[in-house]
């Protein structure tokens, strides 16, 4: 199948019309999004990333109001939630309706929706006028893409097209918050954090044990995406927790490594390096973190070291945990 490239809305509703897979930008990342209510555009979803089927998928609209057939009740609590923080990067869990197939949810009774912000993929769900379901464009256990030519690199000649955008503004996935029971509990961070919103609705959010710990048990796991390698370069990942200067010593005298850390650390690197931002701006943090992932296998390296500061992005040390697969060093 030859991949197009369009920047083409018409185009993009034309092909999801025909039960075709569009790779979409969001201010996150780039999804792969199929029409929600079509079972077998959505198979096509799963075959494309080679992504487990019990992993369920997050179901996009264009306005809260099409929430509504989309889920079995929609509580109060939820819809605070929804007028606050969407259009945005959060998703939420909430019990499902009859309308959505069960290959979209892998079974379960709960579905996941989000309202994203970047206006070309709401008119794109305006234009098409069903809801998108789209996890993120790239090859399961890579690293999710931020631009459309990390989608390339991993889904060409796998889907039908690309929307092609601007890179994605965030650079994280959504924040995922569970709804279904009380209290509310955060299963994955993203750039809306649990204390904003626990903030705002004045009540405690539980951050799920798995964000930033192993969890063997696989019955404690409460969003299937969390059981699988993830984020991952073909380079050997490991998290170093250490001071700048520490970890540039360590890093110089290791020849088969990448270095992986902030801008302020490059003036003591003299190895191959890569950048995730300015140690200062978390914002930076989020939106490199994943083209960083992806630089590391350009340098044919044995090893990545990445440099962890003390108050990390929680939404980062999870994105790093996961390509590490949980492998940190606690101190040179
Ligand atoms: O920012 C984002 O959320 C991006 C863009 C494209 O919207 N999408 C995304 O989708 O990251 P994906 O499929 O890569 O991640 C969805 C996560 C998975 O960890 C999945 O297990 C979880 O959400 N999830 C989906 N439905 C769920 C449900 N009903 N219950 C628990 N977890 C669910
Ligand atoms: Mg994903």
């Amino acid at each position: 199948m030859k991949t197009l490239v369009t920047d083409s809305l018409e185009k993009a509703v034309e092909l999801l019309s025909k039960g075709e897979l569009v790779a979409i930008p969001t201010e996150t990342v780039y999804g792969l999004a199929a029409d929600a209510l079509n079972e077998t555009a959505v198979k096509k979803i799963f075959e494309a990333k080679g992504r487990p089927s019990d992993n369920p998928l997050i179901v996009h609209i264009s306005e809260i109001e099409e929430i509504i057939p989309l889920i079995k009740n929609f509580p109060s609590m939820a819809q605070k939630i929804a007028q606050k923080f969407w259009p945005g990067p959060l998703t939420m869990i909430l019990k499902k309706s009859d309308l959505i197939p069960e290959i979209v949810t892998a079974g379960l009774d709960s579905v996941a929706i989000r309202l994203p912000s970047m206006p070309v993929t709401r008119e794109l769900i305006k234009k098409f006028g069903h809801p998108l379901a789209a996890p993120s464009a790239n090859l399961s256990g890579r690293p999710s893409p931020t631009s459309y030519r990390h989608v390339l690199d991993d889904l060409d000649g796998k889907i039908a097209a690309i929307l092609k955008s601007e890179d994605c503004s965030v650079g994280v996935e959504s924040t995922v918050i569970d709804l279904t029971s009380t209290p509310v509990h955060l299963l994955r961070p993203g750039k809306i954090t649990a204390e904003e919103i626990s903030d705002f609705i004045e009540e405690k959010v539980i951050i799920d044990k798995s964000v930033d710990h192993f969890v063997s048990d696989l019955k404690e796991v409460r969003s299937p995406g969390v059981k699988y390698k993830h984020y991952s370069p073909k380079t050997k990942v490991v998290l170093v927790k250490s001071s700048s200067k520490k970890f540039a010593n360590f890093v110089n005298s290791n020849p088969d490594c990448v270095a992986v850390a902030f801008d302020e650390d490059s003036k003591y690197i003299n190895t191959e390096f890569v950048s995730y931002g300015s140690e200062s701006s978390q914002n930076d943090q989020l939106r490199l973190l994943f083209d960083s992932l992806r630089k590391i296998d350009n340098f044919n390296k044995k090893i990545a070291y990445v440099r962890l500061a003390p108050n990390l992005n929680l939404a980062v040390f999870n994105r790093l945990l996961r390509a590490s697969a949980f492998n940190v060093i606690d101190d040179l």
